[in-house]
């Protein structure tokens, strides 16, 4: 049968390169390495490609934090990315960044497309500035007290406690996130990729039946609510390519984070001699796939294809969108340890047991997907152990101890005739994105076997002098089976399949070996091939994640004091650590309220010989100003400064209890002078 291959370009999302990936990004590299797996078993030639997201503001302040250059941070996060995506047998063709001299080609040259076609505006914003840092804030950045139900320290765009969304400049009391100072309007010239001349051609794409209902959907209702010009620049200092003609603006992270897509796979080009312009060119026959998550539809399903239509190319076949996971019925919590990171799940767990739940529940669909860890156990081990592995289990030791090769002959061949014509539907099921759907079929099948094998028993036939060939018929009836389903799962579980073709003695399983059963053939003794999911190493792994989340916390905690990070963080602290604490008695001369702060009190403290501090106290609740002047408080001396938004604290005045009105300043004996040590 001779078939021209698909070409097939297939990416997923970019992983941020400032943070671990977790369960819930591995459902969409899985779903996508699934159906990669899928189309190359089938002879496809499919190119699967990625690379890490390394601009923007967040990685800039993220390396700031670790006190590394960011080259060196995204370097760092990408190297943890690619072995854990290696570890969960995730096969990119392609795993790179999108800081390379390839992106930072193919964005120049798609914003000057864009540009020389008239589809770039500058426009005078005003913008929120961090007088103290020197940066524009992105909206995230700036904290405030919600103009809508008064809560403090709620985020930029919208409040949490809430739900209302508004601008930065509507925020009460703003202070910037980063250096706690008070944000100032700054008009600045910006550019914007102009996305309403491109509503005509996104009304068609969307509706050309390359998307999922649910997101042609959405698209439809972002179109009728109107499509507004998207800021593609953003002020230097930012980690990202300075904008071709204007110094000191860089493009935004979003613009060129797609454009990675590209870029990887102009890299492997390079390195495989392929032609680019047969993908991406505008008459290109080659398939496009990009698979996402709900979060970013807006991105792929309006800036993109708008972008790579006014640059001249060709725009994807279709983005397949999944939804969010949970776990246990709720967001991942670090405090549950449901928070789960892929290096933390492989430190207890088989990644094919993940790999398979996930397929055993995944749809096309958007809708969320939830990972019920007792049930994640309970199916792992009745479906892949009790069902799949049992048939070559209880049948393969019989091939064994009677000659170790199967026999001529099935004992029964409508039984393996079955399970072959299955076979398109359940490649029909991958295609389509029913992992699902498939598992189903493909468990439908082993049960059905297993029904089999127990009524033709071949432990008991074995018994019977003479039964010999009798006892091999059966048992290569079913190695024949499992060999099948072997094939039908390699997908899901490359691995499994793997050690199944050791043992079957054969050749690498590709998809139209299907056709094929296998007689008179030696086979290898059985090992075996999976192990049951015990509940104790879920606890364990939970544990772990509760820990790991913990640690975190309290790296945190010392970052922000020393903005250094410490690598060995613990709770426990050595009394040397204690010692470099210094407390000095200190007397409160002044106190007073702060404007616009419901918990604080601003106090002036005499220090004796260390002279005078002005500390910003969460101690409303319980003292007023008057009944502090005069008192004496245990300082905490040579606390960093710490810029708040109402002026800088130098030093911590300690304070117990858990806090609010059952807050009680320490006081030193009332012989103690203020400066004076009192440990
Ligand atoms: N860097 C951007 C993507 C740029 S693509 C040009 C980004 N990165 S991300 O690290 O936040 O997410 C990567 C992918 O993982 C996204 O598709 C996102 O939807 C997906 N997921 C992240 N957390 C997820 C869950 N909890 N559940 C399912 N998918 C999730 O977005
Ligand atoms: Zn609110």
């Amino acid at each position: 049968m001779s078939h021209t291959p698909r070409k097939i370009l297939v990416t997923s999302a970019l992983p941020y390169a400032n943070g671990p990936i977790h369960l819930g990004h591995l459902l969409e590299y899985i779903q996508t390495d699934i159906w990669v797996r899928f189309q190359k078993l089938r002879g496809e030639h499919c190119i699967y490609v990625c690379a890490d997201d390394a601009h923007g503001t967040a990685i800039m302040l993220k390396a700031e934090e670790n006190g590394v250059t960011p080259e060196q941070q995204i370097a760092a996060v990408q190297a943890e990315h690619e072995t854990d995506f290696a570890d969960f047998r995730i096969a990119f063709d392609n795993y790179y960044t999108t800081h390379s001299p390839e992106n930072q080609a193919l964005s120049s040259l798609i914003f000057e497309r864009n540009k020389n076609a008239g589809f770039i505006i500058e426009k005078e914003i005003t913008q929120l500035y961090d007088p103290d840092k020197g940066m524009f804030l992105a909206d995230r950045f700036v904290r405030g007290t919600c103009p809508k139900c008064k809560t403090p320290d709620q985020y930029g765009d919208n409040c949490e406690a809430c739900g209302a969304t508004y601008s930065p400049a509507e925020l009460i009391d703003p202070y910037s996130a980063i250096s706690g100072a008070r944000p100032v309007e700054k008009a600045v010239t910006q550019l914007f990729f102009d996305l309403p001349r491109f509503e005509n051609m996104l009304r068609n794409w969307t509706r050309s039946g390359a998307l999922q209902p649910e997101v042609a959907n959405k698209l439809a209702e972002w179109l009728d609510a109107g499509l507004q010009p998207w800021d593609i620049s953003r002020e230097a200092p930012y980690f990202g390519f300075e904008i071709p003609g204007y110094p000191g603006k860089y493009f935004y992270v979003w613009l060129d984070a797609p454009i990675g897509y590209m870029a990887s796979f102009q890299h492997y080009c390079n390195a495989h001699g392929l032609d680019f312009d047969a993908y991406w060119g505008r008459d290109s026959e080659a398939e496009l796939y990009h698979f996402i998550g709900k979060d970013i539809i807006n991105f792929h399903g309006l800036f993109w294809p708008a972008m790579l239509d006014g640059a001249g190319f060709r725009k994807p076949s279709a983005i397949y969108c999944h939804g969010f996971v949970t776990v246990n019925g709720a967001k991942m919590s670090k405090s549950r340890g449901t928070f789960i990171k892929a290096r933390t799940y492989l430190d207890h767990l088989d990644a094919e047991y993940l790999r398979y739940y996930f397929a055993a529940k995944l749809t096309s669909r958007v809708d969320d997907f939830d990972l019920n860890l007792e049930d994640f156990v309970q199916r792992v081990n009745s479906d892949l152990v009790g069902k799949v592995v049992q048939i070559a289990s209880r049948t393969a030791n019989f091939v064994k101890k009677f000659g170790g090769s199967l026999s001529d002959e099935l004992d029964n061949p409508m039984l393996v005739r079955e399970v072959q014509e299955a076979a398109p539907r359940i490649a029909e099921f991958y295609e389509q994105r029913e992992f699902g759907r498939a598992m189903r079929e493909i468990m439908a099948l082993a049960d059905h076997t297993n029904q089999y094998v127990q009524e033709r028993a071949p432990w008991t036939v074995a018994k019977n002098e003479g039964a010999e060939a009798e006892v091999l018929r059966i048992c290569t009836t079913a190695v024949n089976v499992f060999r099948l389903l072997a094939l039908y799962l390699k997908p899901v579980l490359p691995g499994l399949a793997e050690r199944a073709e050791a043992f079957l003695n054969i050749e690498p399983l590709r998809w139209q070996d299907h056709s094929d059963i296998l007689l008179g053939h030696a086979i290898n003794a059985f090992k075996p091939l999976l192990q049951r999911i015990e509940a104790e190493q879920i606890e364990k792994l939970m544990e772990a994640s509760r820990e790991a989340a913990a640690n975190a916390e309290a790296s945190k905690a010392t970052d922000t004091s020393t903005s250094k990070k410490e690598s060995d963080v613990s709770d426990t602290i050595t009394i040397d650590d204690f010692l470099k604490v210094q407390l000095r008695a200190a007397r409160i001369t002044r106190a007073s309220h702060v404007e616009g702060a419901d918990k604080l009190l601003q106090l002036t403290l005499d220090v004796g010989a260390l002279g005078e501090r002005n500390v910003f106290a969460g101690i409303k609740a319980k003292y007023s100003p008057e009944q502090l002047e005069g008192r004496m408080v245990v300082l905490v001396a040579n606390l960093a400064p710490r810029k708040m938004k109402f002026g800088v604290s130098e030093g911590m005045v300690l304070a117990a209890g858990p806090g609010g009105e059952d807050i009680f300043l320490l006081g030193p004996d009332s012989g103690a002078e203020p400066g004076m040590e009192v440990r």
